[in-house]
Parts: C-alpha cells; sequence; structure tokens
C-alpha cells in the first residue's frame, strides 16, 4: 500500500454553480489536505484533522498552491501537434494544406511512439489528466496513443479516425478496414487499465455513406464505447455536407440516420445548429463540445452557450489543439469566456473551473472516477500558482475572493501556472520538466 498526504489550498466541485457566487457547488479548504492510497482519493478535509488519520504517511506540502482535480479536455487531435499555429486558412483549406499531410505522416510507427511521448507530456504540462483524442486514421497511431497513456498510466479516451473520401490517399482507409481495424483496436484497448476507446469518424465530408453505416454497425455493437465527430463548425463545411448528403434535413440528421447520437456521444463545435438539431441534440442526451481557441483561430464563429444550455443541449469544453491554439484549458477557458462576452453571455470564474473538471467528467459520464476530489475517485490532480508569472502576483495584490483569484487563473495562467500534475497520485513532471 503507497499513501501521501498533499497538503494545500484544496478546491473540489460537488455540483454546476447556480451563480457567481454560489458556495453550495464546491468545497474549499485554505489549510486542506487530500490523502491519496494506491492511486486513489482515500480523504480530502482540513490538514489538522487528517495529519493525525495519516500519522507517519509522507507530507508533500503544497502551501500556499490550489490543489484541485486534474483539468479534463474533451477533444482533441493527437497528430496535430506540428500543425497547431499553421497561418492563414479556414476549416476545410486548412485541413487540406496543413492537417493531412501531417497526419500521413502517423503510417510510421516510430513517428507515431516519439509523437505521442511529446503529446502527453504537453498535456501534462498544461495540467490536463483525460483527454479524448483523435488519433490519425493509422491503427498504428492508436496503438502508440494507449502504450503511452498506460505507461504513465494515465485516463485517456482515443480512437482512429474513420475517413475514406475528400483527403488524400494516405490518410483514407476504406468502409471495411475502418470497421475491422476499428473492432481490433477496441478489442485490445477499450477498458484495458484506464483506456477507454471512441468511434470516431472524423466528419460527415470524409466519410462515405457506406463508412457511415459501418460506424453506425460499430456504435450498435459497442454502446459503451464513446463516438466522437465535427458538427456544424463551418459555413463551407455545412453547404459541403449537404451537397454529400442531399436526402439528409441538416447537418446532425446525416448522424441522426446512422444511430450515432446519444448521452456518449461528443460532437465538436456545434457552431451554426438548427432549432430541429438543438433539440434532437437535447432529446438524445447529445454533448455539443466548445472549442474557444479553434472557433477563433480558424475564424469558425460563435458559440452559443446559454441557447444550447436552455434548450436542455448537454456541453463540455475542449481545446481542439492543432485548430485550437494552446494545451492549457485555462487558455480555453479565458478565449471561452471572450466568445461569450461577444455573444452577450457571462461565465463565472466557478463555472469555468466547475466546467473543466466535474462538468466535463459528467459530459463523459465519469464523475464516479474523475473530475472531483470524491473519496475512491482516481487521484488525477493539478497544483495550480496563482502567482506564477510577475503580472499575476502583481494582480494577486489586490485579489480578495477565491473567485477573483480563480478569474487571475484563467485570465492571465497557462502551463507556467502548473506547479505539478498527479495522475493516480503519482508526480508526473519532474521527469518532464527536467
Ligand atoms: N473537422 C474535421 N476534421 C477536423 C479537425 O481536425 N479539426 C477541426 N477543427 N475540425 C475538423
Ligand atoms: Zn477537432
Amino acid at each position: 500500500m503507497t499513501s501521501k498526504l498533499l497538503r494545500g489550498r484544496v478546491l473540489t466541485f460537488v455540483d454546476e454553480p447556480k451563480g457567481a457566487r454560489d458556495e453550495e457547488s464546491y468545497r474549499y479548504f485554505e489549510d486542506g489536505s487530500i490523502l491519496v492510497v494506491d492511486g486513489k482519493i482515500a480523504a480530502v478535509g482540513e490538514y489538522s484533522r487528517l495529519k493525525d488519520e495519516a500519522a507517519g504517511v509522507e507530507v508533500i506540502d503544497h502551501r500556499p498552491h490550489i490543489l484541485m482535480a486534474g483539468f479534463i479536455d474533451t477533444h482533441i487531435h493527437f497528430p496535430q501537434v506540428q500543425v497547431i499555429a499553421s497561418w492563414g486558412a479556414q476549416l476545410l483549406d486548412w485541413l487540406n494544406t496543413y492537417t493531412f499531410p501531417e497526419e500521413s505522416k502517423f503510417s510510421d510507427p516510430e513517428h507515431c511512439t516519439t509523437m505521442a511521448g511529446r503529446f502527453f507530456d504537453e498535456l501534462l504540462k498544461h495540467g490536463t489528466t483525460t483527454a479524448v483524442a483523435y488519433c490519425s486514421v493509422h491503427d498504428t497511431s492508436v496503438d502508440a496513443y494507449f502504450t503511452e497513456a498506460a505507461a504513465r498510466n494515465l485516463r485517456m479516451i482515443g480512437g482512429k479516425v474513420m475517413m475514406d473520401r475528400n483527403a488524400p490517399e494516405a490518410v483514407r482507409d476504406t468502409p471495411q478496414s475502418s470497421y475491422d481495424q476499428s473492432k481490433s483496436l477496441i478489442a485490445r484497448w477499450h477498458g484495458a487499465g484506464r483506456a477507454l476507446y471512441a468511434i470516431s469518424p472524423r466528419f460527415a465530408i470524409t466519410s462515405t455513406p457506406e463508412q457511415m453505416e459501418m460506424a453506425g454497425t460499430l456504435a450498435a455493437e459497442h454502446p459503451d464505447c464513446y463516438i466522437q465527430t465535427h458538427l456544424s463548425e463551418n459555413h463551407g463545411e455545412i453547404a459541403l455536407t449537404r451537397e454529400l448528403y442531399p436526402w439528409a434535413r441538416d447537418y446532425l440528421d446525416v448522424y441522426e440516420r446512422y444511430g450515432l447520437l446519444g448521452p456518449r456521444s461528443l460532437f465538436g463545435h456545434c457552431i451554426h445548429l438548427e432549432d430541429r438539431e438543438k433539440s434532437a441534440m437535447a432529446e438524445t442526451g447529445s454533448i455539443a463540445v466548445f472549442c474557444p481557441t479553434s472557433n477563433l483561430f480558424l475564424g469558425s464563429g460563435l458559440y452559443d452557450e446559454a441557447g444550447l444550455r436552455d434548450l436542455g443541449v448537454r456541453r463540455a469544453i475542449a481545446t481542439d489543439v492543432g485548430g485550437g491554439t494552446n494545451y492549457s484549458m485555462l487558455r480555453s477557458l479565458d478565449e471561452g469566456y471572450k466568445i461569450l462576452q461577444l455573444r452577450g453571455q457571462s461565465l463565472s470564474p466557478l463555472n469555468s473551473f466547475y466546467w473543466t473538471t466535474l462538468g466535463n467528467a459528467r459530459a463523459l459520464g465519469l464523475e464516479d472516477k474523475i473530475g472531483t476530489l470524491e473519496m475512491g475517485t482516481e487521484a488525477d490532480i493539478v497544483v495550480l500558482d496563482s502567482r506564477a508569472t510577475s503580472a499575476m502576483a502583481l494582480r494577486m495584490e489586490t485579489v480578495g475572493t477565491l473567485s477573483e483569484e480563480l478569474f487571475v487563473l484563467q485570465t492571465l495562467g497557462d502551463d507556467r501556472a502548473v506547479v505539478e500534475t498527479y495522475s493516480a497520485g503519482e508526480a508526473q513532471l519532474s521527469g518532464i520538466r527536467n
């Protein structure tokens, strides 16, 4: 049995904040501690109380930093670590000019392995302990992704993109090969250790109806797997989808027809949805994934958080690297705040930090495992320094409340604010940062 007691300012959410000052939505211990036993959280509370319960256990003192559940990124592209920061194009041109050529390099297993190491280094440096990732069309990229995640004991979700048209041959599969490879990857990885599989038809444009049918078959055969795809991100994308699927009532109808909606289905972007699409998402429990830095970078549009919430659509938030411009969920929350400002909507600091922890965990149906510091959950924890930069320290001189401090972290923070990241109770950064 291995135990450790982490000491610091401990914050954990218990529910979605109902307002900017909802103190019922979280628990906070100014001199708090987290008892970790065999990778799980055994207790949380005041240090003065837990230190007796944990007599003799190693204490790791993170004061004066904040300890909270590790960040969850619900939409990211593993093979785009060298696509991020590519200039001058909107979605379809960006895919053709930068993304598909880069993803074609993942036919080389050695490249996959090297990039998987670099990818998880970045996630952990930015405080992200769970991600839902698209791998490339090559099954070797999925093996590299999950092998590296397992070596670090990370709870990661991912899957091979299925794409059999409107892309260069080097990143195309076929309906049958996409089915066969996805099937064997699911057998190999879904539920193996902390790994979970996401069936991943890239989007309607890059799949033939035959492949969409195969994706639907996989979904029906594996109802406990996730499904991820893209929806209504860009006007050119929507117009081309309508041309390719003339029978569809709207974009979502393509996915609906093939049985891809449901409470484990993640739809990236959801910016330009029609009313019928929103209702169908709400009725099926499907999840809209907000990707702020990507939506700004690719000029895609302004996501309507309040509109979706009011209709009962479930929502998550994500980076979408490499359309997104930063691995940091703090940067995503900051840009998300600004997008909602442009729409006359407001995202409170409590709601932000709820969203990237418990909120995203609930969207994934994993709140019994990650996203909080509840007893019995997995000890995935991020340690945050609100004075990480001189600008942050200067602003912190006038900060009086926890909410204000969280807003400083979100607005001015990035990987420099991440002091340590624990996965299943093990500190991850010393080996990466030296
Ligand atoms: N739509 C289909 N593929 C992609 C992708 O890789 N990134 C983004 N942002 N949108 C997509
Ligand atoms: Zn994406």
